[in-house]
């Protein structure tokens, strides 16, 4: 079965961007694919965390995993800061990798701009990325589109450890689900629906209340006109809801299109309110479950460790050799 890696930080509040753009995807590939859901905590930490607000989002973010359908019988979830691998194999990819090719990440220059003081572990954070992946000799990443050029830098970093030391990390393959790979957000469609935003009427978090996701659907930006049609450039507000409903109900936002003709605005938006009740209540419902047993939660975090720590341990072990450490 191939491999397949991704991971969010515990660093906030998931919202349905993190859903369809991440959890979704991995939810139906683990079918197919031997799936690892990391928690990336040692990513969280590149900009300051509150001690206590970290380790409850960090069990936060696993029981969204486990209540979104990854299954822990299937699939690994752990944990990254149990797999002390991810550090070690960071540092030796850190010493190869060009100052040049962090320089150019845009999701560096962006976060360095919303800091007041910028440290080191943001600006090597794609390389953390890299050694998350080559461990597992990941075959498939699926991220959201912002993750794209850490992707690349992954690969660009294996084939260089490749050639320079020989066969040792797989070249994986970034998987980036067209329609959900960028959900904007419901304030203001031209930047994408993120934890961080200054609103909270910007995201439908999972755990919203139904009546805070019916009143955030009902106050969400909409175009000029007054038509339902999916027209990404002129109705750029409404073509983000249609895929949002399309990719909740199953379907492409064309057939929403048809389904909406001749019906109005404020038609579409009480629909798509109470589609997404209906779609995450059953997901809410598991999260409290969970919660109220955080023995298992912990259970499947151990269970998850040992795996993981047992394959990154092997790889870790097999590129030591290789730069010539004595191991
Ligand atoms: P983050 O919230 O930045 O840690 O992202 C976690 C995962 O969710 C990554 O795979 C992101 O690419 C994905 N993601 C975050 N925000 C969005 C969004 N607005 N639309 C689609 N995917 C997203
Ligand atoms: N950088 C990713 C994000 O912010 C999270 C992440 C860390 C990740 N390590 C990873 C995603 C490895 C995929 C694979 O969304």
């Amino acid at each position: 079965m191939k491999i397949l890696l991704s991971g969010i930080q515990p660093s906030g509040i998931l919202h349905i961007g993190n859903y369809l753009g991440a959890i979704k995807q991995w939810t139906e590939l683990q079918k197919d694919f031997q799936l690892f859901a990391m928690i990336a905590d040692l990513h969280a930490i590149t900009v300051p965390q509150k001690p206590d607000e970290l380790r409850q989002n960090i069990l936060n973010t696993t029981m969204l995993y486990i209540a979104a359908g990854i299954d822990p019988q299937k699939s690994t979830i752990f944990i990254q800061s149990h797999v002390p691998a991810h550090a070690e194999l960071g540092w030796i990819l850190n010493t190869m990798t060009p100052l040049g090719d962090l320089e150019r990440m845009t999701q560096f220059k962006d976060k360095k701009e919303k800091q007041s003081e910028v440290f080191a572990g943001l600006f090597n954070y794609p390389v953390l990325m890299a050694a998350d992946i080559l461990l597992y000799q990941t075959d498939v990443v699926p991220v959201g589109e912002d993750q794209q050029q850490h992707i690349e830098l992954t690969r660009s970093l294996a084939k260089r450890f490749n050639n320079k030391f020989g066969e040792t990390f797989k070249i994986p393959e970034g998987f980036i689900p067209p329609q959900t790979a960028r959900i904007m957000g419901l304030d203001d469609p031209t930047k994408k629906m993120s934890k961080s935003a200054a609103s909270a009427n910007n995201y439908i978090a999972l755990l919203d209340t139904p009546d805070e996701i019916r009143r955030k659907v009902k106050i969400a930006v909409t175009d000029s006109g007054k038509e339902i049609v999916y027209d990404e450039e002129e109705k750029p507000a409404i073509a983000n809801l249609m895929r949002i409903f399309a990719a909740f109900a199953g379907g492409e936002p064309d057939d929403i299109e048809k389904q909406y003709q001749g019906k109005s605005y404020s038609d579409f938006k009480r629909d798509l309110g109470e589609l997404l009740v209906e779609k995450l209540t059953p997901l809410q419902q598991r999260y409290q479950e969970l919660s109220e047993d955080p023995e298992s939660v912990m259970d499947i975090l151990r269970k998850g460790a040992d795996h993981a720590n047992k394959i990154a341990q092997k790889t870790l072990h097999k590129a030591q050799q290789k730069i010539g450490f004595l191991v």
